[in-house]
């Protein structure tokens, strides 16, 4: 098992450049199962979850081919199986989605269900609902979600909590199913529009994706499509801590200004010089940070995919931050970790209370979850001394290379097989 060791107190400078969005391109990639035809898809993450959907898509018999680093082409014209297991579905979860899209050009399928993780309980109800709103009949039995429907049909969804997974799978199953579907309360994320925009491109039907209503017309069949990925907001939001963590200044090329609104307004609140531009975003540290206090909430809000990571800057701000964690019932165990470095940081409930350290200090930490594993790296990029962070499987999960693409930056961080 690799860990990652790093040596820190560095001011990062330079240029980094933005991959293609895990989060858009995981749902993208499995809507090719709506289509008998050609589906190229390009700015794809070399991510473990991209590969992982890769193989997912193998499995079920679909032509996955790798076209370069960074394009597949996918032709899921006759499938051998309309089943995902267990083993396949617990190591990510988003291949849940794969029961819509199956569901509805074949008229059934049988997909383990994912269970909870580390960040969450993480319950599928609406999903299940959805489908149940659109004419299908969902048996959970054994571990596994078994669905089928002689025809779907349009249907008037409201969505309890504004779920990404879940307006994701039922947009994708609408854009098949006869008549016409709403999704009121949907999710507004940028990776939600991304994907309208890849169905749309297939010859979907679909207005509002990005507001509070999406509204589907379903077609008879979908055709092949060459859909380029959005950038990665999280990763590029993951720079541009890291240029504040270490008062450097840092170029972040690729990344939308306009994803990363609520970041961006933080950063500045915290004193950072953040300055938008035609092709991304530069951050340049400014003496010590200020405390603020963050609430992760649905987009447009402050994302939770960034509270760990804003979390690691925070620990040595002037003062004293609260963090209010709304998404994910479990989603502080970085805390632990950034406390063994020197931290600060009360949990109570599901806020966290940062009081500000001069600095943080060198210590063997361990991952739990992709997202507190970069809060790890970032922290020990701070702190005087080594920094050796394990379990960083979690990382590869939705970072490429980061290691790299720190070290360029001027870091003094290598991955080592333990
Ligand atoms: C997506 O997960 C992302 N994953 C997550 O990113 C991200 O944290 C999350 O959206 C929120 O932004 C991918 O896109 C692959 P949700 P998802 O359904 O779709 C509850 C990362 O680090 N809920 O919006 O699973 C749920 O329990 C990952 O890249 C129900 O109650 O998120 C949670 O508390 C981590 N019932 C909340 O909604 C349901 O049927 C948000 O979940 C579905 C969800």
């Amino acid at each position: 098992m690799d860990k990652i060791v790093i040596r820190g107190g560095t001011r990062l400078r330079g240029r980094v450049d933005v991959e293609g969005s895990k989060n858009a391109a995981l749902p993208i990639l499995l809507a090719s199962l709506l289509s008998a035809e050609e589906c190229i898809f390009r700015n794809v993450p070399n991510v473990v979850d991209v590969r992982t959907t890769l193989r997912l898509l193998e499995g079920l018999g679909a032509e996955v081919e790798r076209l370069g680093d960074s394009a597949v082409r996918i032709r899921a014209e006759r499938l051998a199986r309309l089943e995902a297991q267990y083993e396949l579905v617990k190591t990510m979860r988003a291949s849940f989605l794969v029961l819509g899209p199956l569901l509805a050009r074949h008229g059934h399928a049988r997909v383990s269900t994912p269970g909870g993780c580390a960040i969450g309980g993480r319950p599928i109800n609406l999903h299940l609902e959805g489908l149940e709103r659109m004419g299908a009949r969902v048996e959970l039995v054994e571990g596994y979600a078994q669905a089928e429907a002689e025809e779907l049909h349009g249907a008037r969804i409201y969505l309890d909590f504004p779920s990404v997974g879940a307006t994701e799978h039922l947009m994708m199953v609408a854009t098949l199913a006869k008549g016409q579907t709403t999704i009121e309360h949907a999710a507004r994320e940028p990776e939600i529009v991304d994907l309208a925009g890849a169905l749309i491109s297939m010859g979907a039907q679909i207005r509002g994706a990005g507001e509070d209503v999406i509204t589907i017309d379903g077609v008879e069949r979908l055709h092949g499509t060459d859909y380029t990925v959005i950038p990665d907001r999280i990763e590029a939001g993951t720079f541009l801590v890291a240029a504040a963590i270490t008062g450097g200044d840092i170029d972040v090329v690729g990344a939308i200004p306009t994803h990363l609104d609520p970041v961006i307004l933080k950063l500045r609140e915290m004193g950072v010089d953040v300055r938008e531009h035609d092709h991304g975003v530069r951050v340049i540290g400014n003496g010590r940070l200020h405390a603020v206090d963050i609430k992760t909430m649905p987009y447009p809000g402050f994302p939770t995919d960034l509270q760990a990571q804003m979390m690691a800057a925070l620990c040595t701000a002037d003062g004293q931050s609260v963090i209010s964690e709304t998404i994910f019932e479990n989603r502080f165990m970085h805390v632990y970790e950034l406390n063994r470095m020197g931290a600060d940081i009360k949990v109570e409930g599901n806020r966290a209370f940062v009081s500000g350290v001069a600095q943080l200090g060198g210590a063997p930490v361990m991952a739990t979850d992709l997202r507190a594993s970069v809060s790890l790296i970032l922290a020990g990029l701070a702190a005087p001394g080594t920094t050796e962070v394990s379990r960083v499987y979690h990382l590869d999960r939705g970072y490429v290379r980061i290691e790299e693409k720190l070290s360029a930056l001027g870091a003094d961080i290598a991955r080592v097989r333990e």
